[in-house]
């Protein structure tokens, strides 16, 4: 089977199957969106409105700018996979909790597994604390970080600010588009690495 097709059932099966304790107040599962063959995976925190209403994850504001910025570095939504780490709304979009995000994990990395990305990109604070705990996001964005991941084996992982958090703060604004512009060298050095 295709990474598509794997991609697709194994969404269909946990939006049936997680039992993330939002679930009840969601209006649907926001599993992920993008291209399975992708060699870049963005996993950010949690779906808002938009996304619960629509099923489909980063598509209010904090969507419009990491479009914005993919197309900063010539690529597509299409040419992407993302995703969160938790699958459904937090009301009033408040922090998943730790049990929510535990809750969530075993979908995220069957969803890992399946695409098999090159480089996983974190966004705020939650995703980076899953794969790289014990960081502080002001110190360690736009670096790159090498972790390998029991049943996952080796894998790059990229840090990036929550475009929400980036959005209307200047500063910020600026800084997460200048680590953004970083992620075509350490694909490229990826490749290369795995090329040889
Ligand atoms: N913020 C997220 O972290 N995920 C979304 O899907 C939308 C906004």
């Amino acid at each position: 089977m295709d990474k598509q097709k794997s991609l697709d059932a194994l969404n269909e099966k946990m939006s049936l199957e997680c039992d993330c304790s939002l679930r009840i107040q969601a209006t649907q599962a926001v599993p992920g969106d993008g291209n399975a063959e992708a060699e870049i995976l963005f996993i950010g925190e949690a779906p808002g409105k938009n996304e619960d209403l629509q099923g489909i994850p980063f598509i209010g504001a904090a969507g419009k700018f990491l479009s914005e910025m993919l197309s900063v570095i010539r690529l597509k939504r299409e040419n992407i996979y993302i995703t969160n780490i938790v699958k459904y709304r937090p009301p009033d979009n408040r922090d998943p909790s730790p049990e929510e995000i535990s809750a969530c994990l075993p979908w995220l990395h069957k969803q890992i597994k399946i695409i098999r990305p090159k480089i996983i990109v974190t966004l705020g604070r939650h995703a980076m604390e899953h794969f790289i705990p014990g960081k502080k996001i002001s110190l360690v964005h736009g670096q790159a970080f090498r972790r390998t991941l029991p049943g996952l084996g080796p894998q790059v992982f990229f840090v990036l600010y929550h475009p929400a958090a980036a959005l209307y703060n200047g500063s910020l604004r600026a800084t997460l588009i200048e680590d953004f512009k970083k992620i075509p060298k350490v694909l490229e050095k990826i490749r290369s690495e795995k090329s040889k």
